[in-house]
């Protein structure tokens, strides 16, 4: 059973930041991968999002919504109309509300698990416009930043068959706002291949929604991230889905447990990204509701 937690909106803290000087979570900051490639997709697709509410899960300091912003104003496309952000860590919210405070968008923050709030509004509700998810994909181990891993208790029973694949998150998100968006809803979610990608398009799939595109690392895989635990995906393993930068320069698929071995190694040997030599894939995918739902 997910734990109970009241979804509420949530009235930011002042942070000691001069106004016109954003702020970054050092924990998941603006050069990780994964944050980079969103905002590539991000920027590239930004006209979606004119003219249209936008809902993210896990905000963070909301640089998704700020890059989506520069993207429009540089082309004369309006703004989004409104941002709602929820995310599970309030001084993140603080760190949203300072950077969004910075743009003309109207926005509302909920502190809260991005399933608990979706959950809790009637199945009857029409959500229109769009979505991004950059959400955790492994479980989350103890002493670990809630960017890097998700708490089981944060999704409901029907989730956890996908926790296997580190997707238990995404799938009761993806489903709950799939049973309200309109039909021309679209939501980017950042996925990894760390696992088979036939198992990210089964998920999707089962979620309730249909594969628009899909913006892709390849040929360049990521660095893997030294904090991010990535047991779970030996039992899925099928020999592609790490690789190895070469002294030649060219990336070698590596076992998921000779990737697990590296990452451990670096962490006891505190060398960070410089000595983890191991990488993988992203993808964002591009989704719109499989079916008419209203
Ligand atoms: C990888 S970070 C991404 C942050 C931001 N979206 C970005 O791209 O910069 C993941 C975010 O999800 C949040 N998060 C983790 N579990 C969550 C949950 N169950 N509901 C809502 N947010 C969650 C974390 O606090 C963190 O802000």
């Amino acid at each position: 059973m997910a734990i109970q937690i009241d979804v509420q909106r949530y009235q930011p803290r002042q942070v000691e930041q001069p106004y016109g000087q954003l702020l970054e979570t050092q924990d998941f900051p603006r050069s990780d991968p994964w944050s980079w490639k969103m905002r590539q997709v991000l920027a590239e697709r930004a006209t979606v999002f004119s003219g249209k509410p936008l809902i993210e899960g896990g905000i963070g300091d909301a640089r998704n919504e700020l890059e989506i912003y520069d993207a429009l104003h540089g082309v004369g496309f309006s703004r989004p109309t409104s941002i709602i952000g929820i995310d599970i860590e309030t001084w993140r919210l603080d760190f949203a509300a300072h950077n969004l405070e910075q743009t003309d968008m109207p926005y509302e923050l909920i502190y809260g698990g991005a399933y608990q709030w979706l959950a809790q509004l009637p199945e009857k509700q029409i959500i229109e416009g769009n979505a991004i998810f950059c959400l955790p994909q492994a479980p989350l181990l103890i002493g670990e930043s809630v960017a890097d891993g998700y708490d089981a208790r944060y999704i409901p029973d029907y989730a956890h068959p996908w926790d296997t694949y580190g997707l238990g998150l995404n799938f009761a998100v993806l489903t709950e706002l799939g049973k309200r968006a309109t039909t021309d809803f679209t939501a980017f979610t950042m996925l990894n291949t760390r696992i088979p990608e036939e198992a990210l398009d089964a998920m999707v799939a089962a979620a309730g929604w249909r594969i628009v595109a899909k913006h892709s690392t390849e040929p360049l895989p990521v660095q893997q991230d030294p904090d991010t635990d990535i047991t779970y995906t030996i039992q899925h393993d099928d020999g592609q889905r790490f690789y190895e930068l070469t002294k030649s320069g060219t990336y070698e698929a590596i076992s998921a447990l000779e990737a697990e071995k590296r990452r451990k190694a670096c962490l006891v040997s505190g060398g960070g990204r410089a000595e983890l030599n191991v990488y993988h894939h992203l993808i964002v995918y591009e989704l719109q509701p499989a079916k008419i739902v209203n």
